[in-house]
């Protein structure tokens, strides 16, 4: 609320400058009125279902006066050239934002939107201990950053184009093009040992060994079964990823592909991939299939996604 009278200010075009302690005055005065609505709901929440229940309608009915009056107050200035330019100067004061938004005379910005997309998935996110932030909108992209778990997990790939980018997709299609950037590291810590997408569609349940944690060294990639599967096992430090031994173009094995730095290189056509993340490198939008991770003890164990 610090801008709140600086805002106001060039929102009024006053002439006049505003008494020295007026802007203090105005942060008082709007914490006040925040902490007697808290106290009044606090009030009321333990009141009996009709007095509560009457409470509310009274509220909602006063709201609704307030938003017609606001609508009505618009609509005579519709015509008005210089509305749009004043109303956006005023909506950048916080608390005129958040009035003109609660009474539908502002839509929700294209960020509010993105973000109420990603609202929809956070649930599933943060039951793997994860999330996902947006950092950026600049339309027609946007750029979104995974965080906890997420941040690093092999499935994090899987989690985003099944996740996070149909949600945007699906909830604003003005969004043609969906960026992940660099996490912050936080994801993969040493008590980590599940590494799985709350997006991806498991055969089952159950977990198979695939090898001990001893027989691979670090960031040492081997082709093993496991659930009648053959598999891309890649050790880094104390992390393990496994991907399906198919390549993304023609579903080819790579078995004889170029190992290094993390990154594989199909033996076919030359499409390179990371390990870590399973990502293409050479075709953006495609990667190697992840199967879910789990290492206890010394056990590295898969659950097969389908
Ligand atoms: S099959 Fe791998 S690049 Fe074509």
């Amino acid at each position: 609320m610090n801008e709140m009278s600086d805002q106001k200010g060039v929102a009024n075009a006053a002439p006049i400058s505003a008494p020295p302690g007026a802007a203090e005055a105005e942060e008082r005065n709007l914490a006040a009125l925040l902490s007697d609505i808290a106290v009044l709901e606090a009030l009321t929440e333990h009141w009996p279902d009709e007095q509560r229940n009457a409470a509310n309608a009274r509220v909602k009915a006063v709201e609704e006066l307030n938003a017609e009056g606001f609508r009505r107050l618009i609509r005579q200035l519709k015509g008005h050239p210089a509305l749009g330019p004043a109303l956006r100067e005023a909506a950048t004061d916080e608390l005129v934002y958040a009035v003109l938004r609660r009474h539908g005379i502002l839509k929700p910005s294209l960020f509010e939107r993105v973000e109420a997309a990603l609202e929809t998935i956070r649930p599933m996110l943060d039951s793997h201990g994860g999330d996902v932030e947006l950092v950026s909108v600049e339309p027609p992209a946007c750029e979104v950053r995974f965080l906890g778990a997420c941040d690093g997990c092999p499935a994090s790939q899987l989690t985003f184009y099944a996740g996070v980018k149909k949600a945007i997709q699906d909830n604003v299609p003005e969004i043609e093009e969906i960026r992940q950037v660099r996490g912050l590291g936080g994801g993969g810590d040493a008590g980590t040992v599940h590494f799985t997408s709350p997006f991806a569609s498991y055969k089952s349940d159950s977990w198979s060994f695939v090898a001990k944690l001893g027989d691979l060294a670090e960031d040492e990639t081997k082709v093993l079964d496991a659930g009648g599967h053959s598999l891309l096992v890649t050790r880094f430090a104390d992390r393990v990823t496994i991907f399906e031994n198919a390549c993304a173009h023609m579903g080819m094995a790579m078995d004889g592909g170029d190992i290094a730095d993390g990154r594989i290189t199909c033996p076919y056509h030359g499409f390179e991939y990371s390990l870590e993340s399973g990502e293409c490198l050479t075709a953006p939008e495609v990667q190697l299939q992840p199967h879910g991770v789990r290492v206890v003890g010394d056990r590295i164990e898969v659950q097969l996604t389908s």
